[in-house]
């Protein structure tokens, strides 16, 4: 193993945190991280909904079947897209755009300390209505994911799942 990559291998999902606030600094540094990730035609086509406020997160928590881990939790980030500044307006390259931004705010609150963990929304259609009613999400912008985030009470080890019957080269 390249220790080099260690930063990526000992991202996980954390889903228990400690009761300290997370701080607007860290709110700015992972919505940065996520911005910065790459998108189609730089189209950049993510949106955020950024949730702090405990009755949000625990609103948040009855929508998510898998999410209970928001009602501990002190900040919720919704990534949505806007299909409408997607490249050719595809919802392949929206969900693929806003995949890797979320990508990039689980790597930027690990390197910052803290714990996240991704949240799956879209393509369940009562986890998106349900968020959309709850905090008035416009009908052209599609919420895909949610993140609870927190700082860590569990520390998982690093681990890797690389598996070479996944790879296949010169020829397939
Ligand atoms: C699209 C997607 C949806 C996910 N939804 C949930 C979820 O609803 N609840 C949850 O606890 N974890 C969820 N996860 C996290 C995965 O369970 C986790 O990434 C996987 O088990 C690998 O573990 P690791 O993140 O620690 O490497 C989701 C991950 C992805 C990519």
């Amino acid at each position: 193993m390249n220790t080099k990559i260690l930063p990526i291998l000992s991202r996980r999902s954390i889903r228990t945190y400690t009761r300290q606030p997370v701080t607007d600094d860290e709110v700015r540094a992972l919505l940065e991280a996520a911005m910065s990730a790459p998108s189609a035609m730089a189209t950049d086509p993510w949106r955020f909904l950024v949730l702090r406020d405990r009755a949000a997160l625990s609103a948040l928590a009855d929508i998510l079947p898998h999410g209970k881990m928001l009602n501990e939790a002190p900040l919720g980030i919704v990534v949505c897209g806007e299909l409408a500044r997607a490249h050719r307006q595809e919802l392949s390259y929206l969900l693929q755009d806003c995949s890797a931004a979320v990508e990039n705010l689980l790597l930027a609150a690990h390197l910052l300390g803290l714990g996240a963990v991704w949240l799956g929304v879209h393509p369940n259609e009562d986890r998106v209505s349900g968020i959309r009613a709850r905090f008035g999400v416009p009908e052209d912008i599609l919420p895909l994911a949610a993140i609870a985030i927190g700082r860590p009470a569990e520390h998982p080890a690093p681990r890797t799942r690389y598996n070479a019957a996944s790879v296949h080269t010169g020829q397939w």
